[in-house]
């Protein structure tokens, strides 16, 4: 078993996008990121100081918006308005979850396709489907050059993701057979699940419950990503995937931490320059 190091993989795409900065400053431009955080969600202020810290790594200009949790719907998409008309900012990202009282669907809706560089607006989840995309959510497009780290040709093989949320499972399925591969979405109103999985290749567990993937339902040899970010029984952070029975049955696997979570705010940054980018109409 050989572990894939997503602190190494997510390094080395930030320092690519830090070059390719260095070469739009020179043009003078600065790619630019706003973030908006409603709340206190302590994961959410650790995600949205992460990302801050990439924007400064990577030579962006960023600025946070934490609002109040008593903040209102029109006050939100008010300040989505002001952000998508500023020039300043190429990319908007409004942490999720909201607070219940707001609709995310509305604010998702409102940032502009071009600025929207968590690609969650309906019209870039289209462009995905149809391969026509400027921007791939961040998490999927992260996993994917995860497992392009391995050396694994995915054409042919069978893929099998569980979990079919809008922002992991179903673009994720999308990618991988962007690249060929034979994909399968499982969920939790799947039949025989172990199964299905254990006929993958490529396993990506996206599901939210700590060591939901056993040793037995992993095949010999496959490749395992970890999308969970989960407590266990001792409130140590864990993935979906029960690491320690499964990682002597896999080729490569994925650690939590350690793992998708770096890869997820890299590609955010890739996401934020392509804006800046687009905006500036280069290539
Ligand atoms: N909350 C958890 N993951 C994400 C993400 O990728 N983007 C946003 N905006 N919120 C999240």
């Amino acid at each position: 078993m050989q572990l894939i190091d997503g602190k190494a993989v997510s390094k080395a795409v930030k320092e690519q996008v830090k070059a390719e900065c260095e070469l739009l400053k020179e043009k003078g431009i600065t790619p630019g990121l706003a973030v908006i955080i409603v709340g206190d969600d302590p994961a959410s202020q650790v995600y949205v100081r992460n990302k801050e810290k990439a924007c400064e790594e990577c030579g962006f200009y960023s600025v946070k918006y934490a609002l109040p949790a008593e903040t209102t719907q029109d006050e939100l998409n008010a300040l989505v308005d002001r952000l998508n008309a500023d020039e300043r900012i190429n990319g908007i990202l409004c942490q999720l979850p909201l607070p219940k009282h707001l609709d995310d669907k509305e604010v998702i809706n409102r940032i502009a396709t071009i600025k929207d560089v968590d690609a969650f607006h309906p019209v870039n989840v289209g462009a995905i489907m149809i391969g026509e995309y400027n921007f791939l959510p961040c998490t999927p497009a992260g996993i994917m050059e995860l497992i392009h780290s391995t050396g694994t040709d995915l054409t042919g093989k069978k893929a099998v993701v569980i979990g079919r949320s809008n922002i992991v499972g179903k673009p994720m399925a999308m990618l991988l057979l962007h690249e060929n591969a034979t994909v399968e979405i499982t969920h939790s109103k799947t039949v025989d699940l172990k199964e299905i999985t254990k006929s993958a290749d490529i396993l990506v567990a996206a599901v939210g419950r700590a060591k939901f993937v056993t040793a037995d339902m992993v095949k010999d040899g496959a490749v395992v990503i970890d999308v969970g970010m989960n407590r266990d029984e001792n409130g140590k952070l864990c993935g979906d995937v029960d690491f320690d029975n499964v990682k002597d049955k896999c080729s490569f696997i994925t650690p939590v931490p350690g793992g998708v979570g770096p890869m997820t705010i890299a590609m955010l940054m890739r996401n934020t320059l392509t804006a800046a980018k687009l905006q500036n109409n280069i290539k």
